[in-house]
């Protein structure tokens, strides 16, 4: 991470993880926990809707962020399910994870929603985690730069340069994600930095180097020091280890060393 000119931030992805009660013990035992990072590391937890309101009221006062997992593109209507970016604001969420490959897995998300979800997040003034990623056999069959290139270039279609700033990138391979197989420090470290190159060719280079882009895929407590320690990798989007204080802490810790 090159935290002297982009945000470090370690973000937790909670998943569909958490009643009201068990998010707030485990926000209260995280906040004594990243206190230090002020300043330093953004720290933030991407909660289900259901906790949002009970999630932005414990993290008040302190350092803590709050995100939502998805946002829908229209401003309200006939979209029964969906939550609209103000809503999101209203309730004091700053963050939305958009374009998770859950999402694009199992709920049909497509890089041209992923572009509608991550425009209206902007507009209402959130600021969006867009993810990207390969699938096993991308990689395996050699056009991984090609699937992310691909995705970042649909994805942002239409995303000024000033707002693409307030936009974070997790490089997510899919292949890693809840599998306990985490992409090499080199590994991450070289998609991390095609993604800055892409962006530097879509944008300009100052542009490029002023975006947070993160890694995704089971960064634990063992590995995180290590991937973070890698130029490009300016953070972690973490979803297993961010349920257990400790485990997301330790990770927090190695970012504001790294
Ligand atoms: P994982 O999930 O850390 O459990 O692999 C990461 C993510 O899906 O964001």
């Amino acid at each position: 991470m090159k935290k002297s000119v982009r945000k470090a931030i370690i973000a937790g992805n909670w998943k569909m993880n958490k009643t009201r009660p068990e998010a707030k013990e485990l926000l209260e035992a995280i906040k004594p926990l990243v206190a230090n990072a002020e300043g330093n590391v953004e720290v933030i937890a991407c909660v289900p809707y259901t906790n949002l309101e009970t999630a932005v009221n414990t993290v008040a006062g302190s350092n803590v962020k709050i995100g939502a997992e998805n946002v829908h593109f229209e401003k309200s209507g006939a979209f029964t399910g969906e939550i609209s970016a103000d809503m999101l604001t209203e309730i004091g969420v700053e963050y939305v994870v958009i374009g998770h490959s859950e999402r694009r897995q199992y709920f049909g998300e497509t890089d041209e929603t992923v572009n509608k979800r991550t425009k209206a997040a902007l507009a209402a003034g959130l600021k969006p985690t867009v993810c990207v990623g390969e699938l096993l056999w991308e990689r395996e069959t050699g056009i991984t730069e090609e699937v992310i290139a691909r995705q970042i270039k649909l994805d942002l279609y239409d995303v000024s340069a000033e707002d693409v700033k307030k936009t974070v990138i997790a490089y997510e391979p899919v292949w890693a994600i809840g599998t306990g197989k985490t992409a090499t420090a080199d590994q991450a470290e070289e998609a991390c930095a095609f993604i800055r190159a892409t962006l530097a060719k879509l944008y300009d280079d100052a542009t490029a180097q002023a975006v947070t882009i993160q890694y995704g895929g089971s960064m634990n407590a063992a590995n995180a020091a290590e991937l973070l320690s890698k130029e490009n990798v300016d953070g972690g989007l973490i979803g297993g280890a961010s349920l257990k204080a400790a485990d997301f802490n330790t990770i927090v810790q190695a970012a504001i060393n790294g």
